[in-house]
């Protein structure tokens, strides 16, 4: 605090803050990053009010019409700053092993030297001009035995409020940590420092040419430069409750996975949980959201736990608990209305953040698939960019009105499906976990592991066509292990040797696992049309899989383990018919000789401590498809 750089600088520390480390630490970033005030968030109302307003001054936030959307505000990023920079994202452990062959790797010293202590390290001098925001924050309910807290020192208001909506932000996040309990530091800035007396030149302050999204998973450290949008820079969600999660169950026996979480509860009352992972933009939220079709599932109830992130403790029970780390949703918008998603457009209702999406006329948003709402598409909006959108344009140039990785955040209490055990400091019981990736051909509609290590072994190698969600090209299909590849903080198969321990462990003492399910929503036709109807319908899958629980349905034996007959699905209130179930369920043999060539390749290069049960497990089904013929 008394430190030479500090001078002129007050750290204007709350007198209700007394954990010594911690306010020796932001002392340090402070004299490091130079900003001109320092300011400790207390998560109130106030405040975030307040920095909504500081963020319309300064136009980054648009207000929208409160008629049609009270308390909400639209954000357009730079162009440059959409989505998240795999190729800029770090895991910098001591031993390039450790890292694994899956992630970008840099010692931590030249790490170091390039973002603090180097001549010109980026860090030094970076919030010139700006405010230093100290943000307090818990993953998971307050005082939760299986939460964790994390400091983030931003120089984003935009990332203070969305913190607000995403997270347990706030003062009483000090009455945990007391005087010395642990927390994540997290450093975030954009990397935009501006010159004495100088204003921003942008509503969207960033660095579009440099960017280092960087995680010291030994010292459990994060340090995120040059972008202010989610992933990158909302450090609580990818960053801690993924990667640096992930390193932290490795070492005390837990699991932090890029899982959904719903309730699902019978007309009798009875309810199970399941946790899906999916990659990203591949219908987390939305299968966390589902409505079941009336017609067939009168009395049937789904509800939200999480709609992104699971962290998982096995229990002295002998059961897997899941808790959502997260308290809101930073999700998709394009392709959300009232048909594939009703719970989440009333989510959208009032007090939302939107990001990149397009602007009525009125002073409300839109989005590409809102026109099935309306019927029709709106005549004029301004796009994403601030630019003209007309349906003549976007048919001449084929521009979107919404960024195709556009997003909304919103509190998880504005969801109307939210489910009562959703902030429980015990977390839920899982029964089942799925796994789904996006493939246009060769994977089945559903099917269900036969034993755990099956399950893994499929989890393992999964594929998927890659999304809006992250920088680079899209639609080619790549392996994306647990839809953990951009977010698993250490070696990928020392994680899938952690999946394999944990369940064996259980097992050990006696007790029977979730079981493990894989699925494929996105199976086209020759058209390139979806064949499999998806969102709502989603549930006539979800059905068969509580069947199979409480062992009403036999199911058939495949390759890959037990599928469902047609008929032990309930077709009611849908025209589906034999001929396109075929469709979505067959395992051509042809297709997955290649598939299995990608696994090969895949396992070649996890070769590093690859678990051996996995190979096996891959020979015995290579077997049985050459069997097959
Ligand atoms: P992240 O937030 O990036 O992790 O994504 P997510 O997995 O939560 O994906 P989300 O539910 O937001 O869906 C992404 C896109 O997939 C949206 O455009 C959805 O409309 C679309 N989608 C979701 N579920 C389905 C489905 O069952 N079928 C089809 N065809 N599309 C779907
Ligand atoms: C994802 O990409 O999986 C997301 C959005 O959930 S982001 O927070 O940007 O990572
Ligand atoms: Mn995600």
């Amino acid at each position: 605090m008394n430190s030479p750089a500090m001078q002129g600088l007050r750290l204007n520390t709350p007198p209700y803050v007394k954990h010594a480390r911690l306010i020796a630490w932001v002392a340090d970033m402070a004299a490091l990053c130079q900003p001109d005030q320092v300011v400790w968030c207390d998560g109130s109302q106030e405040e975030y009010d307040r920095l909504c307003q500081a963020l319309v001054d300064a136009g980054t936030f648009l207000p929208l019409n409160p008629a049609k959307r009270p308390g909400s505000f639209l954000a357009r990023t730079d162009p440059s700053d959409v989505a998240r920079v795999e190729d800029r994202t770090f895991i910098c452990s001591e031993r390039q092993e450790d890292a694994g062959p899956t992630n970008n790797w840099m010692a931590p010293t030249e790490m170091r030297n390039i973002l603090q202590t180097g001549e010109q390290a980026l860090f030094k001098g970076c919030m010139r001009g700006r405010t230093m925001y100290v943000v307090p924050f818990s993953m998971g309910p307050l005082g939760s035995h299986i939460a964790h807290i994390g400091i983030e020192l931003t120089d984003s208001p935009y990332v203070v409020v969305s913190q607000k909506l995403m997270t347990r932000m706030g003062k009483a996040v000090f009455d945990v940590l007391g005087n010395d309990g642990a927390f994540v530091p997290c450093m975030h800035s954009v990397g935009a420092p501006l010159a004495e007396g100088e204003k921003d030149q942008t509503n969207w302050p960033c660095n579009p040419t440099t960017k280092y999204i960087v995680h010291y998973p030994e010292t459990r450290e994060i340090w995120s430069y040059g972008s202010g949008y989610g992933g990158n820079a909302l450090l609580g969600k990818k960053c801690f409750a993924l990667r640096i999660a992930s390193t932290m169950g490795r070492d005390q026996g837990w699991l932090a996975e890029h899982m959904l979480i719903l309730g699902v509860t019978n007309p009798e009352g009875r309810k199970y949980h399941v946790a899906a992972a999916f990659p990203s933009a591949c219908g987390k939220t939305n299968f966390s959201m589902l409505v079941p079709p009336e017609a067939a599932f009168a009395g049937w109830k789904v509800t939200t736990i999480g709609d992104d992130i699971a962290w998982i403790k096995p229990h002295a029970d002998g059961r897997m608990y899941a808790i959502n780390p997260e308290a809101g949703y930073f999700g998709v918008a394009p392709g959300t209305n009232l048909h594939t998603n009703p719970n989440c457009m009333r989510s959208l209702d009032r007090d939302v953040i939107f990001t990149n999406v397009a602007l009525t006329d009125d002073g409300d948003v839109w989005w590409e698939g809102m026109e099935k709402d309306s019927g029709v598409l709106p005549e004029h909006l301004i796009d994403w960019q601030g630019k003209d959108w007309t349906p003549q344009i976007a048919r001449e140039t084929g521009a979107k009105a919404a960024h195709p990785n556009s997003r909304f955040t919103v509190a998880a209490t504005n969801n109307p499906a939210l489910d009562p055990q959703w902030d429980d400091a015990e977390g839920v019981p899982i029964d089942a976990f799925i796994f789904g990736g996006r493939r246009s051909t060769t994977v089945p509609l559903v099917t269900e592991a036969r034993n755990w290590t099956e399950g893994v072994y499929m989890a393992a190698t999964m594929g998927s066509e890659t999304t809006a969600a992250a920088f680079g090209a899209q639609g080619v299909v790549r392996r994306d292990p647990f839809a953990m590849l951009p977010f698993c903080g250490y070696n990928m198969s020392d994680y899938f040797q952690h999946w394999l321990d944990t369940g064996a462990r259980l097992q050990a003492q006696g007790h029977a696992l979730p079981r493990i399910y894989c699925v494929n929503w996105f199976r086209k036709d020759a058209d390139g049309k979806f064949v499999w109807p998806g969102y709502g319908d989603n549930m006539r899958v979800l059905k068969w899989m509580i069947d199979r629980i409480e062992g009403q349905a036999q199911g058939q034996d495949t390759l890959f383990g037990v599928a469902p007959t047609y008929g032990e699905i309930n077709w009611t209130g849908l025209d589906f018919s034999p001929a396109q179930f075929q469709q979505v369920t067959s395992i051509d043999h042809s297709a997955w000789e290649a598939e299995f060539k990608l696994h090969d390749t895949h396992f070649e290069q996890l070769a590093y401590h690859l678990p051996p049960a996995l190979s096996q497990t891959k020979d015995a089904l290579e077997k049985r498809l050459a069997e097959t013929v």
